[in-house]
């Protein structure tokens, strides 16, 4: 199974957006079938039912951009993995590297997340990767171990296999600067390598691993498919429900 997953940010700014977004994605989507590809979007929090209950389903998953780890009680202004599910959101994203850099977010917290997540049986989409000045410290390999290593600890194996990892240059994201396709299949090779380590080549194996960062139909080929990812994540493409179906119909077709 490949995967497509969206992610819009905070953006589609009233009710008026979001249902000429609909409008827009039904429009295109119509009549296509996709091989083997699961299409994933995750709209802002106080769209997500709605977002399940137009595109849901029939034509696409849905999920969150971020969760909080405990189930209920007293966490003003925080959303739990139950109350996701529950309104029949699949996934959630976790880890994101603007979550990362304006909230605070570590792997530690990251942590959290993706076990509460998957204990309620959301599939966490989580993102791993270096900065600009991790990379040009030669950092790319420790710090993307360290993610691993912390984002996944104690994570019990019945779970593992409902994360999705994304590979997340965080130089890459909205920057439109891509990693070269050698450098993309080297993070896998180095992802791959570290979940062998940690949990025996048949495990690694199954899991999923997509690339996020300035993806577009024009580069998706050197990103994804020549680097043998098993998908995207798309920031700024989903945002046009035409460009982000035209991404998905490229992983499907190949
Ligand atoms: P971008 O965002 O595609 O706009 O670079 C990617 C992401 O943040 O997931």
């Amino acid at each position: 199974m490949k995967y497509v997953v969206g992610n819009l940010k905070m953006n589609i700014l009233s009710p008026l957006e979001r249902d000429c977004y609909f409008k827009l994605f039904k429009k295109e989507i119509v009549g296509i079938k996709f091989k083997n590809t699961e299409i994933v979007l995750c709209p802002p929090f106080v769209y997500l039912e709605d977002f399940v209950s137009n595109l849901g389903g029939k034509y696409v998953r849905i999920g969150a951009q971020n969760v909080f780890e405990e189930r209920s009680g007293s966490y003003t202004g925080e959303i739990s993995p139950p109350m996701i599910k529950n309104l029949g959101a699949e996934y959630v994203i976790v880890g994101h590297s603007e979550r990362r850099r304006y909230f605070g977010e570590t792997n530690a917290s990251a942590n959290l997340k993706l076990k509460a997540s998957a204990k309620a049986g959301l599939h966490p989409v989580y993102c791993v990767g270096e900065t600009q000045e991790e990379r040009d410290a030669g950092l790319t390999q420790n710090v993307v171990n360290l993610q691993i290593e912390e984002g996944l600890s104690d994570v019990p194996s019945a779970y593992l296999e409902n994360i999705i990892l994304v590979y997340e240059p965080v130089w890459s994201v909205g920057t439109d600067v891509v990693p070269t396709s050698d450098e993309v299949m080297e993070a896998r090779i180095l992802i791959k390598k570290i979940l062998v380590d940690k949990y025996g080549a048949k495990f690694a194996e199954r899991i999923k691993i997509l690339y996020g960062g300035s993806v577009k139909e024009k580069n998706i080929e050197r990103l994804c498919l020549e680097p043998g990812m098993d998908g995207v994540l798309v920031g700024r493409e989903s945002l046009t429900p035409y460009e982000f179906i035209k991404l998905a119909q490229i992983i499907s077709e190949k």
